[in-house]
């Protein structure tokens, strides 16, 4: 995966947590590189174990994390793709728009970069269903990407992300509704 991804779940435990606990997080996943550095791809393996034992260190499960992660993410991703980000979008336009621009861009950065299939259905102007594919089956990260987007956008309040199927398969539908705001 991405090195920009190991970057920022370094900095997401060094900020949530402190700097200790990214050493001991290090040491209990037997990994040994305390940097990561955007430019490289590190194996995948290394995500699963970090998660897995930031879920043990922290109590919280592997899926939690990977969702609580995922909503840090986004102001990052967003500040380093701002060029591909068109103004007027709001949360569901923008989701309407990764794959074909985000992920189509990080595809051709690197050959080794994968990130994961969003096909997109947009069924009416406040409503579309994100169909996740990955054999990496992140799609914990990607409920806490789209609940980032919202609040980037401003729309947390009205923006409802459904996942309709378990979150944890190669395959996760995701639901997320734009309903009216009360008061
Ligand atoms: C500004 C927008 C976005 C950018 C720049 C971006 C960029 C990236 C990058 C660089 C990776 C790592 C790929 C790799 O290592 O091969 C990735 C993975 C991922 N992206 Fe995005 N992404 C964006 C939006 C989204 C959205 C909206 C979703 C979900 C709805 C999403 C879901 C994921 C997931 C779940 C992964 C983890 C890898 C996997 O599951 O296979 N991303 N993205």
């Amino acid at each position: 995966m991405h090195g920009t991804i190991f970057t920022l779940l370094k900095r997401y435990v060094q900020t949530q947590y402190d700097h200790s606990t990214w050493i001991q997080l290090l040491e209990n996943s037997g990994l040994t590189a305390a940097d990561f550095d955007h430019k490289h791809v590190y194996p995948d393996e290394h995500m699963y174990r970090l998660v897995g034992e930031a879920a043990t260190m922290t109590g919280l499960s592997a899926t939690e994390l990977h969702e609580k992660f995922g909503e840090y993410l986004v102001p990052d991703l967003m500040y380093m793709y701002q060029k591909l980000l068109q103004p007027e979008w709001t949360t569901l336009d923008m989701l309407e728009h990764t794959e074909g621009t985000m992920h189509r861009q990080v595809r051709s950065e690197h050959a080794e970069n994968a990130p994961p299939v969003l096909h997109v259905t947009r069924v009416g102007p406040d409503e579309l269903f994100i169909d996740y594919v990955s054999a990496r089956r992140m799609g914990a990260l990607a409920v806490g990407i789209v609940r980032g987007l919202a609040k980037y956008y401003d729309e947390a309040d009205v923006i409802k992300v459904e996942p309709t199927t378990s979150e944890n398969g190669e395959e996760v539908r995701i639901r997320v509704r734009r309903v009216k705001s009360v008061g």
